[in-house]
């Protein structure tokens, strides 16, 4: 028998959460020998880890299974093709009758389950396995080893907190993820120990609500994530902590303090408002006003006065006047972002907001989407501009688009390209930024590269 090293192709879409679930797979399975390929072409296992958040990100994976099916009559390959993610979780059986190509589909909670799925399937069962299971998904996922690690690069994921209890009524989170449910600080401390001592520099904390975090701590009480923040700062070797995703409800005061105590907090604070005015807020369920958010936003920049910010923006939801448009125009005036992704109202089939009476037109939808991403491009480009000549830590993680340039990340996460010679993938260099393009700064070594590898201490610059 010739030895055949299975091949693991997953193809994720949406968000990081997907990025950091489809390494978790890829973990489950390699103690079956699967290692990953970048192409479904060569794959003997594609996962799509699909996303349900909007309509065309959900019709995303209908089109691709399309392009799979039509690979396999060509090539005559027999891969199994496995359906991940949310829209497994949404759609779970429907997905079997409406795409035969798929072999098995798996919801979020149950990856560590896929061997055995794989099983079933190889079997010629097509396994559905979309359950809130009560064991805790993490408990049972395989560690990745070191080598795994290294190969991923010198930042990571670490999931803290899954699933939402807010619902707010556009979004289909509470539906596919389910109720907010965090890890214990000890798991995410072991964890994120793993990374760093395999290479690891910058982590980032992921929950669909994160700042809601309430992980049990080695004292038996809940842990708030600014205390798990506080804790991970300790790890010696780790330069960078980030977190993401918040809600303005859940931003108490010790996480702000925390952007004001802990150097290697970075200053990026990516927090939705999705609106600015109060009427769409309340039909939104947001459970904040435009007032709220930015008198939070003022005391997040009190205590760390270069923060990014960072938002989501809904345009288009169901009543949506131009007043309430023009609402939201002021609100991002006044925030001033470094960054925002901007999202069209897209109806998700069993939220409340889906059958909301005042459904707005797809093409004031556009017009209104084209006039908020134009101020965005332009507070982005101000942010950039406003850094020339400012002294920045750039963790280089990447090698760079031209020979002897490396490619970094500023704190405030925006792409770096900087010649830096001497310097390795994973050093923090102290640089000055000497230009900006299109989507990254420009950055040259202040006073020679040299490696800062500070100390919390030391770090308050
Ligand atoms: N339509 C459009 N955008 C949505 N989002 C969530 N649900 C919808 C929807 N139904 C956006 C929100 C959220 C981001 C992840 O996606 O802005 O913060
Ligand atoms: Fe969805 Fe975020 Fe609202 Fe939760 S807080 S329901 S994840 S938009």
């Amino acid at each position: 028998m010739t030895a055949h090293t299975p091949k693991l192709f997953v193809k994720s879409y949406g968000c990081q959460m997907n990025v950091y679930d489809a390494e978790r797979m890829a973990d489950a399975l390699a103690p079956e020998g699967y290692v990953e390929t970048e192409s479904a072409d060569d794959a003997d296992l594609i996962i799509l880890n699909t996303c349900h958040i909007r309509e065309k990100a959900a019709e995303k994976v209908y089109s691709e299974l399309g392009r799979i099916r039509k690979m396999k009559q060509e090539t005559g390959r027999r891969p199994k093709v496995a359906v991940a993610g949310c829209v497994a979780q949404a759609e779970g059986a429907e997905i079997l009758k409406r795409a035969p190509v798929v072999d098995l589909v798996v919801g979020p909670q149950s990856y560590h389950r896929l061997p055995e799925l794989l099983r079933e399937a190889a079997e010629g069962r097509r396994p559905v396995d979309t359950e809130f299971s009560v064991e805790d998904k993490f408990d049972h996922l395989s560690r990745p080893a070191p080598k795994a690690i290294r190969g991923r690069g010198v930042t990571a994921f670490v999931t803290v907190q899954e699933g939402c209890d807010k619902f707010c009524t556009f979004c289909v989170v509470p539906y596919t993820r389910g109720a907010e449910a965090s890890r214990s600080v000890a798991q995410i401390v072991a964890e994120t120990e793993r990374l760093v001592a395999a290479g690891v520099r910058e982590v980032t904390l992921l929950g669909q609500n994160v700042d809601a975090f309430h992980g049990e701590g080695p004292d038996g009480r809940a842990w708030s994530l600014a205390r798990l923040l506080e804790r991970l700062a300790e790890i010696g070797r780790l330069a960078r902590l980030r977190y993401t995703t918040s809600h303005p409800r859940d931003m108490d005061d010790d996480l702000i303090a925390a952007h004001r105590d802990l150097p290697k907090l970075m200053p990026y604070l990516h927090l939705p408002v999705q609106s600015g005015s109060d009427r769409i807020l309340a039909a939104m369920n947001r459970k904040h006003t435009a007032d709220e958010y930015l008198r939070l936003i003022d005391k997040v920049r009190a205590a760390r006065p270069d923060l990014a910010l960072s938002g989501d923006f809904i345009v288009g939801f169901p009543g949506e006047t131009d007043a309430d448009f023009e609402a939201t125009m002021a609100i991002a005036r006044a925030a001033d972002y470094a960054s925002a992704f901007t999202f069209k109202y897209s109806p998700r089939p069993g939220t409340p907001a889906s059958d909301m009476a005042g459904q707005v037109a797809e093409a004031v939808k556009d017009e209104r989407l084209q006039r908020l991403q134009a101020l965005i491009s332009k507070q982005q480009a101000a942010f950039a501009r406003s850094l020339i000549g400012r002294r920045i830590d750039v963790l280089l993680d990447r090698p760079g688009r031209h020979t002897g340039q490396l490619a970094g990340r500023s704190p405030y996460l925006q792409p770096v390209q900087i010649v830096a010679p001497g310097a390795n993938l994973g050093d923090v260099i102290d640089a000055v930024v000497t230009d900006v393009g299109a989507n990254s700064l420009f950055a040259a070594p202040a006073g020679g590269a040299r490696e800062t590898h500070r100390e919390p201490a030391e770090a308050t610059a």
